[in-house]
């Protein structure tokens, strides 16, 4: 466990905009940032950024809370490795109060993986340049291969040495006290079935460490060193806790600010191709590594910029081979161009032999909108062939469905007509079909699942009596309830450690928390939120009253508790007055100063919500009574206390007008 102090230097130091702006391109909007939401999928922003705050919203999604919360939902870490990652980025010691066992294994798992890959990418990195044979065999390679000793830095490259009982990594790695489990789970090391030896997976290999958006390694590629046709020419770290090939860009972690800056993304295919490319200048680039993209990939893409260019090697084959998977960046909403090049080269032979402003006008010059570049690729490739004909344009009116944006599509219709020589009609019909098909599969399939489950739920629960009345009467006092309640917590949260003078009754006039008033008040009456997420932030002040501890907005901001952050994060998200307004409005009781909100506001809101919550009980018992056929004395007492209760709070709401 991390101490408090410790914690609050944490809070104290977490930059909302720095934080969030690691992961997402933030761009100023008056006094706060926007950015399309970065946990849901959406293409016009709706996530705002507080730097005055300290906070973070989604009105999409509704996700929200402060720095930490956006680390641990970001980056999927626990609350204690949100913390910690947030100390590494401020440069904060963290004093660690002892833990138990099983908490120190399920939060240091992952950990324990990063800091075992973090050392091998430096041993491989010393290996090569300290070693005879890292440099003869490692350094040499890539110095031949072009890469100058920046580009060698900037990529982390290394070398794996090949011992004769090819474990001396895993040797190293013993010796530095690290645990075969994290051995095994990095992938780093292979445990022999017939004598659980260890060997290294990448032995005899150059190494490209993968760095995560942050800049902690997640895996490793291998290049082989032997020409043998036999010997995979690339290895990866298999999938693992932290490495999911699926969701990760070659390269982004160096690329992002040049992604951002130039509002465009290059991608390419392989290791060395990121690395030649941004050694010529070309920074914003990024490989899938030799798979078809996957939506992750894009999604990461698109935290980034909406523009992408994909550079293809020179042949034919590989051209035709990838058309496919550049559907999915049309279907996600990107503009996608692709960039040729000449017959026999790839990014990174193309880029080796080119400066850098040769690189940049080719790509000016020849980039090419892909629909455009897929038509007329296919187009010369069916020439005479009816059959390759109608596959080309079911290929074409498949991409083009992709297509979400009406004004583009039409645009699309209109120029792929033309160049297919077909008519706009026919082309334009064939796409509203593929439309029409592919959206109402899905809704379809949604449909029967709700069915069912609708089915079972009636099945199981038959309900006794027909509640539509009831129901509705509920739901109407429930509403004003809802924003009462939504009231005293905004209070609670934005004013609760402020002081104020706060009349217990006549003449007696304490000085009090905010916080303690409004406990006071409900918990001597019994009451309780009936908002679970109200009542989980009104009941951690219960209990920190008890221990006489204070909550400030940037703990309940900062908390372990996604239900918290988020409702506080939404409270202060929206502009202070609005947030009341409703309120304000309805009961005419709009405060002229912050003074008067604290002495007048408050105290009244509170009355408020309690002579509500008698007023319920009072109904609820007049419901009882009426369905009984005596009159029952303790109903009868129950309703004359709750009245009498009502006229002291009405009274003492009168002296506060
Ligand atoms: N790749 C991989 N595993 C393989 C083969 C390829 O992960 N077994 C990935 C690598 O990221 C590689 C990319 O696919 O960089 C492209 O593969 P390829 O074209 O074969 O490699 P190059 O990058 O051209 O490799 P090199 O120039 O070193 O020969
Ligand atoms: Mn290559």
């Amino acid at each position: 466990m991390i101490d408090k102090a410790t914690i609050d230097k944490i809070f104290a130091a977490a930059d909302i905009v720095e934080v969030v702006g690691d992961f997402v391109t933030l761009r100023k909007k008056g006094v706060n940032y926007t950015a399309c939401c970065p946990f849901h999928d959406e293409k016009t922003p709706s996530f705002m950024v507080s730097p005055s705050k300290g906070v973070y919203k989604c009105f999409g999604c509704g996700k929200g809370g402060g720095a930490v919360n956006f680390v641990m939902e970001h980056e999927r870490l626990t609350y204690p490795e949100a913390l910690k990652w947030l100390a590494r980025k401020y440069g904060i010691e963290v004093e660690e109060v002892a833990l138990t066992d099983a908490q120190i294994e399920r939060n240091n798992d992952r950990e324990s993986m990063l800091v075992l890959n973090s050392w091998a990418a430096n041993y491989f990195k010393e290996q090569m340049n300290t070693t005879d044979d890292g440099r003869n065999i490692g350094l040499s390679y890539f110095v031949e291969r072009g890469f100058t000793p920046s580009t060698i830095e900037t990529f982390g490259l290394g070398y794996c040495p090949d011992s004769r009982s090819r474990d001396a990594m895993s040797r190293a790695a013993v010796k530095e006290g690290f645990e075969e489990k994290f051995l095994t789970s990095t992938g780093l090391t292979i445990i022999r079935e017939q004598d659980g030896s260890y060997y290294d997976r990448f032995c005899g290999r150059v190494m490209f460490p993968i760095y995560s958006l942050t800049g902690r390694v997640i895996g490793f590629g291998g290049r082989t060193m032997s020409t043998d046709k036999k010997t995979a020419k690339y290895l990866n770290s298999p999938q693992s806790e932290i490495y999911d090939k699926s969701q990760t860009l070659y390269g982004v972690y160096q690329a992002k600010k040049a992604i951002t800056a130039e509002n465009k993304c290059i991608l390419v295919e392989g290791y060395t191709d990121v690395m030649q490319m941004y050694q010529s200048g070309v920074c914003n680039v990024v490989a899938s590594s030799g798979t078809s993209l996957t939506e992750q990939q894009v999604r990461l893409i698109k935290r980034f910029t909406r523009n992408v260019t994909v550079i293809y090697d020179g042949d034919s084959a590989g051209i035709k081979a990838s058309l496919r998977g550049i559907d999915i960046l049309l279907k996600e909403g990107l503009n996608v161009r692709v960039v040729p090049l000449p017959e026999g080269d790839d990014p990174d032979s193309f880029a080796k032999s080119r400066s850098a402003t040769e690189l940049a006008s080719y790509i000016e010059r020849m980039e090419e909108d892909f629909l455009r570049f897929k038509t007329r690729i296919l187009l010369d490739d069916a020439e005479g062939d009816p059959a390759a004909r109608a596959e080309l344009i079911k290929d074409v009116v498949h991409s083009i469905s992709l297509i979400e944006d009406k004004i583009t599509r039409e645009v699309y219709i209109r120029e792929c007509a033309q160049m297919m020589d077909v008519s706009y009609d026919v082309l334009s019909r064939s796409v509203v079909e593929a439309i029409v098909a592919l959206p109402t599969a899905r809704i379809n399939a949604q449909r029967e699942h709700q069915i069912s489950q609708n089915q079972a739920i009636t099945t199981h629960q038959k309900p006794l009596v027909q509640p539509v009345v009831r129901v509705n009467s509920a739901k109407k006092r429930g509403s004003a309830m809802v924003e009462l309640e939504r009231e005293l917590v905004g209070y609670l949260v934005k004013f609760g450690d402020q002081s104020f003078d706060y009349e217990l009754s006549d003449d007696n006039v304490v000085q009090m928390p905010v916080a303690q008033s409004i406990v006071n008040e409900l918990v001597n009456d019994g009451i309780e939120f009936t908002v679970p997420q109200y009542n989980l932030i009104f009941q951690a002040f219960v209990m920190a009253i008890e221990r006489g501890e204070v909550i400030s907005t940037t703990d309940l901001l900062n908390s372990a508790d996604s239900g918290v952050t988020s409702v506080v994060a939404d409270i202060l998200a929206w502009d202070d007055n609005y947030a009341a307004s409703q309120i304000w409005t309805r009961f005419d009781m709009r405060p002229k100063s912050e003074r008067e909100l604290l002495f007048k506001s408050i105290p009244k809101a509170v009355l408020l919500y309690k002579s509500k919550v008698v007023e319920m009980r009072i109904k609820d018992i007049q419901v009882q009574m009426s369905q009984s056929e005596d009159l029952d004395e303790v109903l009868v007492e129950q309703i004359k206390g709750l009245n009498s209760i009502k006229m002291a709070i009405a009274d003492r709401y009168k002296r506060l007008l």
